[in-house]
């Protein structure tokens, strides 16, 4: 596990995601996630070099650990894929084969957002919008938890926290406007750029 990564863009630019949210969200909850990563694989490594790595799928130390290793680093890497696709200024003409692939699957661009935007109302954590390499085809998975609900062989494209940290402070419990500021705020440059990467990857 690396260092936390810096916010890919400057949070004073940001439309109705305030500085403050930014700020909790990115220094203290995802670089948090990134030292609980970092803590829980020395003690893994520990565990194992002792020769004390006995499982035990009711409780046993080695279980707790590989529990919370997989809420650690899913809680880094949604939350760095969930950065990179902010910053923007929510033109999707900087995005032409995202937005084409999203209207082969849903009719237009806004059909395909406004299901995302659903979706996104339907989930407890994360909103996750990727390239399901066994399937071939872009779709859409919610995630409740960051270990709950990923499906295995995606590759994110387009990633939404929808936990009320990300939002409580600006919108109170309106999700919905939340949502509303972060397609505003949507870098479609740089999803773009993940999803034309991540639809040549074959598998
Ligand atoms: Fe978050």
């Amino acid at each position: 596990m690396t260092d936390p990564r810096p916010l890919p863009f400057n949070p004073a630019n940001m439309e109705g995601i305030s500085a403050k949210t930014l700020a909790i969200h990115h220094d203290k909850l995802y670089a948090g996630y990134v030292a609980k990563s970092k803590e829980i694989c020395d003690k893994l490594i520990a565990l194992r070099t002792s020769g004390a790595a006995a499982g035990n799928a009711t409780f046993s130390e080695l279980r707790a650990l590989k529990d919370a290793e997989t809420f650690a680093v899913n809680g880094v890497y949604l939350h760095e894929w969930y950065f990179d696709v902010l910053g923007g200024d929510g033109a999707t003409d900087k995005a032409p084969e995202l937005s084409k692939a999203l209207a082969e699957k849903w009719g237009s661009v806004q059909e395909g957002l406004k299901y995302f935007s659903e979706c996104a109302m339907a989930a407890r954590g994360w909103s996750v919008l990727c390239w399901d390499t066994k399937a071939g085809a872009l779709k859409h998975y919610n995630g409740d938890a960051h270990n709950q609900g990923g499906v295995w062989g995606c590759l994110p494209v387009i990633v939404l926290d929808v936990y009320e940290h990300a939002y409580f402070i600006d919108f109170g419990s309106d999700r919905k406007a939340y949502i509303e500021a972060f397609w505003k705020n949507f870098n479609w440059a740089k999803a773009e750029k993940l999803y034309l990467a991540a639809r040549d990857v074959k598998l």
